[in-house]
């Protein structure tokens, strides 16, 4: 892609015109495959992101499907590779309680870290990154549970589409060999899984509205570079026109994100004024606030700041190393329940739905799914939105700037509130949807700018409440998610005469927590790291260095705990411990 070359163009401009010993930190880098970590080195390197095991995990599946099987070398600027979709037909017919897709990926040689994004039928299904070099390979493997795009795998008029962006030439050898595989269960939980079945026997009672949607539309581009939308400045709106079956009694948005080149670590960019003052010659400015904006006919109905995943080659690879970043392998999605806007999407015309980046730059990968619950008994469903009001935002930004050190603080705060009721064959249903987020930021630049910290909160929240004619409460789910974030890299010189060469030491602690209600059903997900370490850097590449990476893992729902904690030092897990007793469980 365009922003693939303008990094390579950069990077030049960067090296001529630098009069300024600024690094550009937090950077993008490559651990070339020839630093080795580790002190035996005979195998391929194995990576893996962190996270809870699936309630299928010690299952057998009913049936497999392979997805794809493909490699992905210089695919810059070319069209996604896209194959033909057939229905599993060793399969007894659906629908199947569980679905996992199973991504395998195998590469050696030298690249960078790399995005891609696997879509069916233009459905976004999987948002993904790679792992970066080691000596003799790397792989790794990562399994997501797709159960609620159940009703594309009974399509045969699809195509399967995958993007991975690469590029291979005389230094990026690197070519990713890629295996999707779906798997289908249809266990009978009972006799497998007691513990599981207590799970879903409740799941079955309050978790409805869990239950996979009956029609998924894609918001997504034409695909001549991959399906999602390249944005690349602010004022970029990427729009499609989409008519919503009228018998649609509930619908809800699921938002993909991912943020590269300039904006790759868009959390601690500075404002312009700074790169201006000190005539530096980066591309990693307009401030640290981002807003991913999702608009219907031109209106907001809702956004969402992103988690800030880090790729493998970001801030200092050495701590990715062999446990990626959190999100890394799977990048969160993002729901928003539109439903109170149903009355305007009934209509049966089409709507221009569109997706946009409050202050991005170049560049963001964003599509969206809408997922569409039918009347199955009616074809005519009526629905009316409440009034409309414009979301409430208060933003407060700070900024103290001496040449190179300063330090800019953004606060902001944006509220919505939207209802609407819809008339199906389950009755006269209101829903009434609240979001809120809030955003603390403060990137500050010491000791001559070689010395950066950035402080970040991102606090969500969203309540979706349906209640009947009488008021009656039917449901209520409240997903909440924090991310707080703390970033220092601190640039020393000195090293060598070779100006391009440095040591940088890092300091990366991140989490992911979140909350979910659903009427009585709590789960509760908690997910950190904390690294530090250092790497001698010349231009982009990490010449050496030390690293260590603690995660402490977490998930509980009213049925099961899982806990991990690893421990990871140059390139190897140091410390692993797991455990599925519940702390405070006193059953028997
Ligand atoms: C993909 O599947 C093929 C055929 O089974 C196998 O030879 C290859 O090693 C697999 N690749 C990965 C990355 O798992
Ligand atoms: C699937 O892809 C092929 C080849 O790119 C294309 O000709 C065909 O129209 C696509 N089918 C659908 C349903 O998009
Ligand atoms: C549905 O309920 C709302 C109030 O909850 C009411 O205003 C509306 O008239 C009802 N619609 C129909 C078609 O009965
Ligand atoms: C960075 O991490 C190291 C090791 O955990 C710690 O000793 C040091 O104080 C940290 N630096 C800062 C500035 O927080």
């Amino acid at each position: 892609m365009a922003a693939i070359y303008h990094r390579f163009f950069f990077t030049l401009v960067f090296l001529i015109a630098s009069t300024v010993s600024l690094p550009s930190s937090p950077d993008r880098f490559i651990k070339s495959a020839l630093t080795s970590l580790r002190s035996s080195e005979e195998k391929p390197q194995k990576y893996e992101e962190l996270t809870r095991t699936l309630p299928s995990d010690h299952l057998t599946p009913s049936c497999s499907h392979v997805l794809l099987r493909h490699s992905f070398a210089n695919t810059i600027n070319r069209p996604p590779f896209t194959t033909p979709y057939t229905p599993p037909s060793d399969c007894t017919s659906p629908p199947w309680s569980y679905v996992v897709l199973d991504l395998r990926a195998a590469s050696s040689g030298d690249q960078y870290d790399r995005i891609s994004g696997l879509w069916l039928g233009g459905v976004e299904l999987l948002r993904t990154s790679t792992a970066e070099p080691s000596p003799n390979g790397i792989f790794w493997n990562v399994r997501k549970d797709v159960s609620r795009y159940s009703s594309l795998f009974m399509r045969s008029d699809l195509n399967v589409t995958m993007m991975l962006e690469n590029i291979v030439n005389d230094v990026y050898t690197g070519i990713y060999h890629i295996n999707v595989t779906l798997y289908f269960y249809e266990f009978n939980l009972i006799a497998s899984n007691p513990k599981i079945n207590g799970g879903l026997e409740i799941a079955g009672s309050q978790r409805s509205d869990q239950t996979p949607a009956d029609l998924i539309i894609p918001l997504c581009n034409k695909g001549d570079r991959g399906l999602w939308f390249m944005i690349e400045d602010p004022s970029e709106i990427h729009s499609r026109r989409i008519r919503i079956p009228s018998n649609t009694r509930r619908i809800v948005l699921e938002l993909y994100v991912s943020f590269h080149g300039n904006d790759e670590f868009w959390y601690s960019n500075p404002p312009d004024s700074y790169i201006r003052t000190n005539n530096l010659a980066t591309g990693r400015g307009n401030g640290a606030f981002r807003e991913v904006l999702v608009k219907i006919d031109g209106r907001y109905v809702g956004s969402e700041v992103p988690f800030p995943v880090m790729f493998t080659g970001g801030i200092n690879p050495l701590f990715w190393e062999p446990v990626v970043a959190i999100g890394a392998f799977n990048l969160p999605s993002y729901d928003m329940d539109l439903t109170p806007f149903l009355g305007l999407l009934l209509d049966g015309k089409s709507h221009e739905f569109s997706l946009a980046v409050n202050n991005g730059i170049s560049y963001w990968l964003v599509d969206a799914n809408l997922h569409l619950w039918l009347d199955h008994e009616s074809s005519n469903v009526v629905a009316r939105s409440g009034g409309y009001e414009s979301p409430s935002r208060h933003m407060v930004r700070q900024e103290e700037l001496e040449l190179l050190d300063g330090s800019f603080g953004v606060e902001a705060e944006v509220r919505s509130e939207f209802d609407g009721w819809v008339k199906s064959s389950k009755g006269n249903l209101t829903t009434s949807v609240k979001s809120m987020f809030k955003v603390s930021n403060l990137v500050s630049f010491e000791k001559d700018g070689a010395y950066k910290r950035v402080e970040q909160k991102v606090e969500t929240k969203r309540i979706v409440e349906v209640t009947t004619e009488s008021g009656k409460p039917v449901n209520r789910i409240v997903h909440e998610r924090t991310y707080p974030l703390r970033v220092i890299t601190s640039t020393l010189r000195g090293l060598s005469n070779d100006k391009d060469m440095y040591l940088l030491v890092t300091n990366v602690s991140h989490a992911l927590n979140e909350k979910y209600t659903t009427g009585e059903a709590l789960t509760e997900v908690y997910n950190r790291q904390d690294s530090d370490g250092w790497m001698q850097v010349e231009d982009h590449n990490v010449l050496a260095g030390e690293a260590s990476t603690k995660q402490s893992f977490s998930y509980v729902d009213e049925l099961s705990c899982y806990s991990r904690t690893i421990v990871a030092g140059n390139g190897e897990i140091t410390h692993d411990s797991s455990s599925d007793t519940c702390p405070s469980s006193s059953s028997s």
